[in-house]
C-alpha cells in the first residue's frame, strides 16, 4: 500500500527541470524529510545499461523497439525503487516518468497515445504520480540552452526542431486532460522564481 508521497517532473529537453528536482531535493534533506531522487531512463543497473543503448546506441531503432526499452527501465525502476520507497513513506522526485512516453513516443514519433496509456499502465502496475510539474518553455530557447551546454546531443537531443515543438504541445495538451495532477509551470524564468512556484506546488500537495 502507497503511503509517500510521488512527484516527477518533465518537459522537453532544455526546459531545466533538473536543476529544479535538485533544488527540491536539497530543500527535502534541510528539513530532514526522507527522499529519493530519481531518473529515468537509467536508475539502476538495468536501467544504466538501457539508457546507454536509448540515448547513444548509433544505429536506427524501430519507434516500438524504443518505447518498449523505455517501457522495461520503467517497470524495473517502479517496482525495485519507487514503489519500496512510497511504501516506507518517503517523497520520492523523479526526473521523467509516464508522460515522457506520452510526449516523446506519442506527440514525437507519433505512436497510439491510448497504446502508451496502456503500456505505461502495464509497466507501472498502475502507479501514478501525486504530481507532476511540467516545465514549458518556447523550443527555441531550450534548443539555444542544449547548444550551449553540450559538445554531443544524444540521440533525442539530435532530433530537430520540430520534434521538440511537438513535445511541447504534447505536454502542454497531457496537462489540460489531467489538470489535477499536472501542473504547467513556465520554465523561461530565473531559477529562483521556479523554485519558488515548485516549492507552492510542493507544500500544497504535502498538507
Ligand atoms: P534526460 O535524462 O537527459 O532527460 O534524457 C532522457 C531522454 O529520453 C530525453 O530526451 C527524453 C527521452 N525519453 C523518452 O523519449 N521517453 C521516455 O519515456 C523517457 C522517460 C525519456
Amino acid at each position: 500500500m502507497k503511503k509517500g508521497l510521488f512527484i516527477t517532473f518533465e518537459g522537453a529537453d532544455g526546459c531545466g527541470k533538473t536543476t529544479q528536482i535538485e533544488l527540491l531535493k536539497t530543500y527535502l534533506d534541510k528539513n530532514n524529510i526522507a527522499s529519493l531522487l530519481t531518473r529515468e531512463p537509467g536508475s539502476g543497473d538495468l536501467g544504466l545499461k538501457l539508457r546507454e543503448i536509448l540515448l547513444h546506441y548509433d544505429k536506427p531503432i524501430a519507434d516500438n523497439a524504443e518505447v518498449f526499452m523505455y517501457l522495461a527501465d520503467r517497470a524495473q525502476h517502479t517496482e525495485y525503487e519507487i514503489v519500496p520507497f512510497l511504501n516506507k513513506g518517503g517523497v520520492v522526485l523523479c526526473d521523467r516518468f509516464i508522460d515522457s512516453t506520452i510526449s516523446y513516443q506519442g506527440y514525437g514519433r507519433g505512436l497510439d497515445i491510448n497504446m502508451l496509456e496502456n503500456l505505461n499502465n502495464i509497466a507501472t502496475k498502475g502507479l501514478k504520480p501525486d504530481l507532476t510539474i511540467v516545465f514549458d518553455i518556447d523550443t527555441k530557447i531550450a534548443q539555444n540552452r542544449i547548444n550551449k551546454r553540450c559538445d554531443k546531443k544524444d540521440r533525442l537531443e539530435e532530433e530537430g526542431l520540430e520534434f521538440h515543438k511537438k513535445l511541447r504541445t504534447g505536454y502542454l495538451e497531457i496537462a489540460k486532460k489531467n489538470p489535477d495532477r499536472i501542473k504547467v509551470i513556465n520554465a523561461d524564468d530565473s531559477i529562483e522564481n521556479i523554485h519558488k512556484k515548485v516549492m507552492e506546488l510542493f507544500l500544497e500537495i504535502k498538507k
